[in-house]
């Protein structure tokens, strides 16, 4: 049954504090999740994201003074992908970026691109207004990002895989290593969250506790 499967997976899923060091996650299941991310939408197609995914034990060290939430996980995780927003260098109308999805990945031909561009200026501009300060770019394609990480943790849950998303970091200290230890330019990058990817030591301390659909859930009719 379709409804079960799918709720089983969402049950299954908890935010995992410690994996099993001893269990890796095979390279087909990993693509899968991976696969997830790369399938997610985003606003106009634009992909505002990168993810990096950090394996060698001594490169995942590097970020530990930064990434307060993320004690435990990066030490024993199979995989950690950290997601990466791309900034207004990249997301703004006529940037090589753009340029290149509209051509190379969407194959827009190029009098239709001229007038998604205009379109996509006023979007930023004035219907969203996120060029009216400074973040505003960047906190929009971090909010795509998250779209991703949902179907990667629900994906991999439907593996049996255990995961946990982690925010617990200072963001310019992250972006500042990103960028010195491994070249992703800080003006074009910004960390929106890391993700442990492996399987669960131990099973949840506590069962899930949510509100009740009635407290989130307003039907109008
Ligand atoms: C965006 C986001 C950031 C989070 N950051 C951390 C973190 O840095 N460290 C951590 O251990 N858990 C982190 N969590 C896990 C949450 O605390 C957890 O998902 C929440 O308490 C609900 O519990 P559950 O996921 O086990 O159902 C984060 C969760 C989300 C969605």
């Amino acid at each position: 049954m379709k409804r079960k499967e799918i709720l089983d997976a969402f049950n299954y899923r908890f935010a995992c504090k410690l994996f099993n060091k001893d269990k890796k996650i095979s390279a087909e299941d990993f693509d899968t999740i991976l696969e997830a991310a790369r399938l997610s939408p985003s606003s106009f197609g634009y992909e505002p994201w990168h993810f990096v995914v950090v394996q060698d034990m001594s490169k995942r060290e590097k970020f530990s003074k930064a990434f307060w939430g993320g004690d435990g996980k990066w030490q024993t995780a199979s995989h950690l992908v950290f997601a990466l927003s791309r900034k207004k260098s990249d997301m703004s109308p006529g940037t090589e970026y753009l340029n290149h999805i509209m051509t190379d990945v969407h194959h827009i031909p190029e009098e239709y691109a001229q007038q998604q561009s205009a379109f996509f200026t006023k979007f930023q501009d004035v219907d969203f207004g996120m060029t009216k300060y400074p973040e505003g770019v960047i906190d929009w394609s971090m909010r795509q990002a998250y779209i991703p990480l949902a179907n990667m943790m629900t994906t991999a849950a439907m593996l049996k895989i255990d995961s946990c998303p982690m925010e617990g970091f200072n963001r310019v200290e992250m972006d500042e290593i990103l960028d010195k230890e491994f070249g992703f330019d800080k003006n074009q990058y910004s960390l929106a969250y890391a993700v442990a990817f492996g399987y669960r030591a131990a099973n949840p301390e506590r069962p899930k506790s949510r509100q009740s659909m009635d407290e989130i859930v307003t039907w109008i009719e």
